[in-house]
């Protein structure tokens, strides 16, 4: 047996990823002062590449605005931000201790009647399409298409790899959620006049209209 074994050198890669997320999440923080005593901001929360402009694009990534883990507290006052998207980022964060901090940091920053606006890929949807025998068409279809070109080859081989790879996205993808699923999440945070909405070209990305879930929320 190797001095170290498969488990622990998976563990002590895990420890290092975590250790540079604090170094920058807390690098961050600094930063965010330049917000203090701002009102009507805007967060779009886990951007990675897709900046929006006059927003605060926050993201791991290190070209965002803030480098913050939005696992911790958000650095912003109470009440300051007027709305808070994010598109294909929910599913990241663990059920439900990161979901329910996260969404409980909204609720104190957002502004009363401020909204919480987010997309998620639509897990009702690819099990239907399991369950109905459709997969094995749009297996055909989808690995053609440019923008998944990215998926692993093996995706493309069975249906269940398919549904495998939706829900965990190597081991990117923490949960996967219906529209019944994410309103009680948003409830129980707090969230009032919880709806599923309609693609809104203005905010979100064409490439993910198909299979997205988008739901939008309130603060009382
Ligand atoms: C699938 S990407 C989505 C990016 C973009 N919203 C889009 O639709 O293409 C998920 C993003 O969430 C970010 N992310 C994951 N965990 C995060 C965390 N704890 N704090 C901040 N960002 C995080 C990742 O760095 C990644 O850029």
């Amino acid at each position: 047996m190797p001095l170290i074994s498969a488990g622990v050198r998976s563990a002590l890669r895990e420890l290092r990823h975590e250790l540079s997320i604090q170094r920058y999440h807390k690098a961050s923080i600094k930063n965010a002062r330049r917000f203090r005593g701002r009102s009507d901001l805007k967060l779009h929360l886990g951007c990675g590449s897709r900046y929006k402009a006059g927003w605060i694009n926050i993201d791991l990534q290190q070209d965002a605005d803030l480098q913050l883990d939005v696992r911790e507290d958000l650095p912003f006052e109470a009440g300051t931000v007027s709305i808070i998207y994010s598109e294909h980022f929910l599913e990241h964060l663990e059920y439900p201790a990161e979901v329910v901090h996260l969404l409980r940091e909204s609720l104190r920053v957002l502004e009363p009647g401020g909204i919480f606006s987010v997309g998620v890929p639509d897990a009702e949807e690819v099990l239907l399409q399991y369950a109905q025998g459709k997969l094995p068409a749009l297996l055909q279809e989808w690995s053609r298409d440019k923008n998944l070109q990215w998926f692993p080859r093996w995706v493309w081989t069975t249906p269940i790899h398919l549904v495998n790879f939706f829900f965990r996205q190597g081991r990117e993808h923490k949960y996967a959620y219906d529209f019944e699923t994410l309103a009680r999440v948003l409830k129980e945070a707090g969230f009032v006049d919880i709806g599923r909405r309609d693609f809104n070209p203005d905010l979100d990305s064409e490439d993910r209209r198909d299979g997205t879930l988008y739901v939008d929320a309130r603060k009382e």
